[in-house]
C-alpha cells in the first residue's frame, strides 16, 4: 500500500483531487465509487471548484456509491443520495443515468444480496473507489466481523457507528440501525483503491490497517491484500505510523 502523509486535512484532499483527476484525465468514462461521510467533503468542495473552472469534466463519469442507510426516504436529507446531490452530483455536468447506489428497496424487501454486484459487473466494474474509515476500522458500512468474500448485503451497525454518526441526526435514537453495504469482496474487485483518514480519532484505526495482521477485527485491515490502494492521512491520523511505515 502507498502512504502519503500530509500536514491537514485540506492537503489531504489535494492530494486525494490529484489522483482523481488523473484518473479522470486517462479515462473520461470512468467508473468511481464514492464515499458519504464528514471525510471526503473538501475533496468534493475542490472537485466542483476545478469543474466550474472548467478543469474536469465528468460526462461520461459513471458512478456508484458504497452504501446507503434503510428505513430511510431517498429524499430525507439524511439519506446518502442527499448527501451526495447536495455536496458533490447537484454541482458537476454527472449525468443523473449515471448514478448508481444499491437498490435499497429491492434489498429491504427481498434482501437480494448480490444484485448491486450485477449492476456493477454489467457496467464494466470499478475503476477506482474513494474510502473513508470508521473509528473502528469499518469501511463503507462493513463493521468488525465482516469478511473478505462479503458482497452487497443489508448490515445490523455497530454501537459505535451509531454513536459517531448521531453528530449528523436531531438525536442518537433517529439514526437508522441497518444499511445496505458494498462488501469487502466488492471493494477489493476496484482496480484501485483509495482511503482517506483525518483526525485524531482515526489514528487507532490506520494504525491497525496498516500494521497489524489482516483480521476481520479491522475490516479496512483487508486492503492489505489488494495490489494498488494509496492511503492518504493528515498527520493527526497517522500519530501512531509515524516513523513505523
Ligand atoms: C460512508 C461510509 C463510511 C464512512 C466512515 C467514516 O459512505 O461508507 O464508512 O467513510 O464512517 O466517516 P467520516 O468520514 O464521517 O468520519
Amino acid at each position: 500500500m502507498k502512504v502519503y502523509i500530509e500536514k491537514d486535512a485540506l492537503a489531504v484532499a489535494q492530494k486525494a483531487l490529484s489522483l482523481i483527476k488523473n484518473q479522470i484525465t486517462k479515462k473520461a468514462d470512468s467508473r468511481i465509487c464514492f464515499a458519504t461521510g464528514s471525510t471526503p467533503l473538501d475533496l468534493y468542495k475542490l472537485l466542483i471548484e476545478d469543474y466550474q473552472k472548467g478543469k474536469i469534466d465528468f460526462s461520461k463519469m459513471v458512478t456508484f456509491n458504497l452504501d446507503e442507510y434503510l428505513g430511510l426516504d431517498l429524499k430525507n436529507e439524511h439519506s446518502y443520495h442527499y448527501f451526495m446531490d447536495h455536496n458533490l452530483f447537484n454541482h458537476i455536468n454527472v449525468k443523473r443515468e449515471n448514478i448508481n447506489f444499491p437498490d435499497v428497496k429491492k434489498y429491504e424487501k427481498e434482501h437480494q444480496n448480490g444484485s448491486y454486484e450485477q449492476v456493477i459487473e454489467k457496467l464494466g466494474g470499478i475503476d477506482f473507489t474513494i474510502l473513508g474509515i470508521g473509528e473502528n476500522g469499518h469501511i463503507a458500512f462493513n463493521e468488525p466481523g465482516s469478511q473478505e468474500q462479503d458482497i452487497t448485503r443489508v448490515v445490523d451497525l455497530t454501537e459505535s457507528t451509531i454513536n459517531a454518526n448521531k453528530r449528523f441526526f436531531a438525536s442518537e435514537k433517529d439514526v437508522p440501525r441497518k444499511a445496505v453495504t458494498m462488501g469487502i469482496g466488492t471493494i477489493l474487485k476496484s482496480k484501485k483503491i483509495m482511503l482517506l483518514a483525518t483526525g485524531p480519532k482515526k489514528a487507532q484505526a490506520i494504525y491497525d490497517t496498516l500494521l497489524k495482521p489482516v483480521s476481520s477485527n479491522c475490516p479496512a485491515s483487508f486492503l492489505q491484500n489488494h495490489k494498488d490502494v494509496t492511503i492518504i492521512v493528515d498527520e493527526l491520523s497517522a500519530k501512531l505510523i509515524k516513523n513505523k511505515i
